[in-house]
């Protein structure tokens, strides 16, 4: 029995939809900052590997699981399986730990749109601005919370689609302008170097936390391993080829993040000399080494804040679609009103988000496991939960539903090519590899062993 469910209505619909939920400040923020932290070339080479191997069997089987059942996470696992219902709750907490903190990360770049449109790009582009910036008790938490109303407003008007609309024309624009920033960042003295870090894999910086590292981004950037994709997934033609529109997804996807990570690891070079300490910046990189680079360039002001603006619509259509997941969660489970829904979301994004924000000034003495509050909730996400939730998502389907039902689903319109490889990847690779991540990361978080 089919149920009624709207479905997108272009083959290209369902993986621009799918695309603009994933890309986001996860490729152009996570992504440099953590290639950067993380040794550069072998950082992109054990992301790519990944992408091409775990990220695609999980984009598959989310979106395949979506389709067959016609039904989101907290539905989906059930339907097949009963003893698996708790996997659906597992993969809807994690949008609930994510999207406090995406919405500060939302309310910095607003700020530094701001600050692009006020002309002050030299004082931005000074060392110390952007740490001075974030210790403020009042400033990051004002504009948090303006970035977290604009989203919440949108989604209850429900004009999500407007913004949807806006940024189907803005991100093809902010492709362009990442070329163009690269190629500007690449000819500045000292830049080559940067290219070579980023590009060619220093073999020796090889190590667990490199691998969980690139992992964690996988998912994070995919949205994978939180039930998004299954949501996706049920809204999908059977008529549109699954196989080829994961692959669509994830060259885009990874294309950008490649982007974004010429535009700022080349620049970390010739403005701040690449050392350790600079390219360990973290969290804050981007908003460090961009204003620099505008800084140095003419008519940098308009560039910087034309930027900023398309980040700004990447990150809010993001975080949109966040917030509705969330949203949708409260009100399926909890039986509120949606408007009711939406205001018990809000006020989750900001207990949770406004110590977030404080927690880089006045609340720094609060370090759990010896992180900031961001890093914490970054690491309790990508690092342990969603790791937890793809092993329970490879046994559910390699050992009860077995991978031959999703096959099956993946071929309502064609020949899966790749689908021995994705059974023996879904069955034992991925568990195995995933178990193996997820003990070295919380040893390593707890102290345990320096990898
Ligand atoms: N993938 C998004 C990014 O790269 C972040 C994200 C994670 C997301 N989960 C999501 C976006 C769910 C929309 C819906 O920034």
């Amino acid at each position: 029995m089919e149920k009624k469910r709207g479905s997108f209505t272009d083959k290209l619909g369902f993986v621009l939809a799918a695309a603009g939920s994933a890309v986001g400040l996860g490729n152009l923020w996570r992504f440099p900052y953590l290639a950067a932290k993380h040794g550069g070339g072998i950082f992109l080479l054990i992301y790519l590997i990944l992408a091409v191997t775990f990220g695609f069997a999980l984009m598959v089987t989310e979106i395949a699981l979506g389709r067959k059942t016609r039904l989101s996470a907290v539905g989906a696992y059930p339907a097949l399986d009963k003893r698996f219902k708790f996997l659906g709750y597992l993969s809807s907490v994690i949008p609930f730990l994510i999207t406090p903190y995406y919405c500060v990360i939302g309310g910095w770049v607003l700020k530094y749109l701001v600050v692009f449109l006020t002309g002050q790009v030299s004082s931005a582009a000074a060392d110390e601005f952007f740490t001075g910036y974030i210790a403020q008790p009042a400033a990051p938490v004002i504009f948090f919370v303006i970035y977290v109303t604009v989203g919440m407003v949108a989604v209850l008007l429900g004009v999500e689609g407007g913004i949807e609309k806006a940024s189907k024309f803005m991100m093809p624009v902010l492709v362009v302008m990442t070329v163009f920033i690269s190629v500007f960042s690449l000819m500045q003295p000292g830049a080559m170097e940067g290219l070579r870090y980023y590009l060619l894999p220093d073999f020796s910086r090889f190590s667990a936390t490199t691998v969980m590292a690139a992992m964690g981004q996988l998912f994070y950037s995919m949205s994978l391993a939180m039930g998004i994709m299954i949501t996706y997934g049920s809204y999908m033609k059977k008529e549109t080829n699954l196989e080829k529109s994961v692959r669509q997804i994830e060259i885009f996807d990874t294309g950008i993040a490649f982007m974004a990570g010429l535009m700022i690891i080349p620049a970390v070079f010739a403005f701040s000399g690449g050392s350790e300490e600079a390219l360990g910046k973290g969290p804050s990189l981007m908003f460090i080494t961009l204003p620099k680079v505008f800084d140095n360039m003419k008519f940098g002001t308009l560039v910087g804040a034309v930027f900023f603006l398309l980040v700004l619509f990447a990150a809010l259509t993001s975080s949109i679609s966040l917030t509705e997941t969330l949203v949708s969660i409260v009100v399926d489970k909890f039986k509120f009103s949606r408007k009711k829904a939406c205001g018990v979301v809000y006020a989750w994004l900001l207990a949770l988000g406004i110590p977030v924000s404080l927690g880089f000034g006045i609340w720094s003495f609060i370090k759990p496991l010896g992180m900031s509050l961001l890093d914490f909730f970054d690491f309790t996400s990508n690092s342990v939960l969603m790791p937890i939730a793809a092993i329970g998502t490879c046994i559910f389907v390699g050992f009860v539903i077995k991978p031959k039902t999703l096959i099956e689903e993946v071929e309502v319109n064609g020949r899966f090519k790749m689908k021995k490889f994705y059974s023996i990847m879904i069955k034992y690779i991925a568990p195995v590899c995933l178990v193996a991540i997820l003990i070295f990361a919380v040893m390593e978080a707890l102290g345990m062993i320096t990898v």
